[in-house]
C-alpha cells in the first residue's frame, strides 16, 4: 500500500494525518474544496516535513475541488492510474462539522456529507479501492452519567450533524453485507480533537466561525472576547462543569495510520473505534492547567447550560488500544501548550 487518497486533508486533523502518513513512507493525494481550510496549509505541510527531514519518505499531490462532483473525482483516479499509479486507500476527513450550524441549515448539512460520502464510495468501486477509514464522532452515542462510551454504547444523535456521521455508518455498514465485495473499513468515533502541530505551524484554523472551547479560549486571551463563559456551574459531575476526553490532534494522526495497518493486515470488515485518551477533564480543570501551563489567566463567568451538552462524554477505548499498535502519548500539558504556541505563531505571521 502505498498511496493515501486524504479527502479534506487541508483541514484541522487531515492536515496533522498527512503529515503522520508521510513519515510512515505513504504518498498522500490531498482533495479539498478549501470550504473550511486554506491553501497555504499545504505549503505548511511540506515545511513540516522538511523540518522533521521526512520530505523524501513520501510526495504530496494537490487537487481542489468538490468530491461532490463525481465525474471530477473519477478523473483523479483515472489520471492516477494512466499515470501508472493507484489510489490505494481513502481517509475521508471531508465534511461540515459545527453543530451549530447544522441546527441552523439541516439540509446543507444532510447534502454535504451525504452526498461527498456517495459520490466518493461509488468512485471508490469503480476503482475496486475498498480499504476506508472514515472520520465519525462521538457525537454519535447517547451519553450516561460519569460512565465511559464503549463502542456498543447506544447510539442515539441530537443534532442533523450527528445524525449524518451515523446515516454514514450505516451505509458503510451496508456495503460490507455482501461478503463478496471485500470493503474494510474503520470508523473512527473521534471525542475531542484540539491542540497543535509541535511546530505551530499548523493548528485549528477554520474559516467558519468555531464555538469550540480551545478557539473561545484563545480569543478571550486575544481580547477579542471579555470572558470565557463556562455553559453550567451544576451539572451532576465533582466540579459542576460538563467533562470531555480532549485528545492532542497529532495523537489522533496517528490512530489513522494505525487503523490502516490493521485493515491491510485483517479480513474484511466494518470496525467501530473510539478515538479517545480515556481521561475526562472538567472544564474548570481545562481552564486552570491551560493558565498555568501558558502562565496565563482566562477570565470567566457561569452561564447556562449550553443546549444540547452532555455532563460526561469519555472514551472508553480499549478496543482501539487492543487492536491498533497505538496509544495516546500527548498530555493535557501538550495540548494546552502546542494550542497557545499556534496562536502566538500564527497571530505573528
Ligand atoms: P475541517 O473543517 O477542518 O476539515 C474538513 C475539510 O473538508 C476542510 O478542509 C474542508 O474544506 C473540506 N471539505 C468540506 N466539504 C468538502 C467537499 N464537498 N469537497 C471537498 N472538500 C470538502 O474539520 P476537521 O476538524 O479536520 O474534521 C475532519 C473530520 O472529522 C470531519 O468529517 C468532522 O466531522 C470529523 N470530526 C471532527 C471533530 C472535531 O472536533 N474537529 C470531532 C469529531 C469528528
Ligand atoms: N464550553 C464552554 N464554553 C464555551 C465553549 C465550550 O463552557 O464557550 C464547554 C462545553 O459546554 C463542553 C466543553 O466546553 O462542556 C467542550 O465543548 P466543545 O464545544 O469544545 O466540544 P463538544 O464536546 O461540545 O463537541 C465536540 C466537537 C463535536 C463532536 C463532539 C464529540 O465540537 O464536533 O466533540 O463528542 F461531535
Amino acid at each position: 500500500m502505498k498511496t493515501i487518497l486524504a479527502t479534506g486533508g487541508l483541514g484541522f486533523i487531515g492536515s496533522h494525518t498527512c503529515i503522520s502518513l508521510i513519515n510512515k513512507g505513504y504518498d498522500v493525494l490531498i482533495v479539498d474544496s478549501l470550504v473550511n481550510s486554506k491553501l497555504n496549509v499545504l505549503s505548511k505541510i511540506k515545511d513540516i516535513c522538511s523540518i522533521l527531514k521526512i520530505h523524501n519518505k513520501g510526495k504530496i499531490f494537490f487537487e481542489k475541488g468538490d468530491i461532490r462532483d463525481r465525474n471530477w473525482l473519477f478523473q483523479i483516479f483515472e489520471d492516477f492510474k494512466k499515470e501508472g499509479r493507484s489510489i490505494d486507500a481513502v481517509i475521508h476527513f471531508a465534511g461540515l462539522k459545527s453543530v451549530e450550524e447544522s441546527i441552523l441549515s439541516p439540509l446543507r448539512y444532510w447534502d454535504e456529507n451525504l452526498n461527498i460520502t456517495l459520490s466518493l464510495l461509488s468512485v471508490m468501486d469503480q476503482f475496486d479501492c475498498k480499504t476506508l477509514v472514515f472520520s465519525s464522532s462521538a457525537t454519535i452515542y447517547k451519553t450516561k452519567l460519569n460512565k465511559k462510551i464503549d463502542e456498543d454504547s447506544f447510539t442515539e444523535p441530537i443534532n442533523a450533524y450527528g445524525n449524518t456521521k451515523l446515516a454514514i455508518e450505516k451505509i458503510l455498514l451496508d456495503l460490507s453485507r455482501n461478503r463478496q465485495s471485500y470493503w474494510r473499513i474503520a470508523n473512527l468515533r473521534y471525542f475531542n480533537p484540539v491542540g497543535a502541530h509541535s511546530t505551530s505551524l499548523i493548528g485549528e484554523d477554520p474559516k467558519n466561525k468555531a464555538n469550540n472551547i480551545f478557539p473561545i479560549m484563545i480569543k478571550v486571551l486575544e481580547k477579542k472576547l471579555d470572558k470565557l463563559s463556562i455553559f453550567g456551574k451544576d451539572w451532576p459531575t465533582l466540579d459542576g462543569t460538563c467533562v470531555r476526553d480532549y485528545i492532542h490532534v497529532m495523537d489522533l494522526a496517528d490512530s489513522h495510520v494505525a487503523a490502516l495497518r490493521f485493515l491491510i493486515s485483517n479480513d474484511p470488515q466494518v470496525i467501530n473505534l473510539n478515538i479517545g485518551t480515556g481521561e475526562g477533564t472538567s472544564v474548570l480543570e481545562l481552564v486552570n492547567k491551560f493558565n498555568k501551563v501558558n502562565n496565563c489567566k482566562i477570565p470567566f463567568e457561569f452561564s447556562d447550560r449550553r443546549n444540547g451538552d452532555s455532563p460526561f462524554v469519555v472514551a472508553d477505548n480499549s478496543l482501539s488500544l487492543k487492536l491498533l499498535d497505538w496509544k495516546p502519548n500527548m498530555s493535557l500539558e501538550d495540548i494546552c501548550k502546542d494550542t497557545w504556541n499556534w496562536f502566538i505563531k500564527k497571530n505573528k505571521n
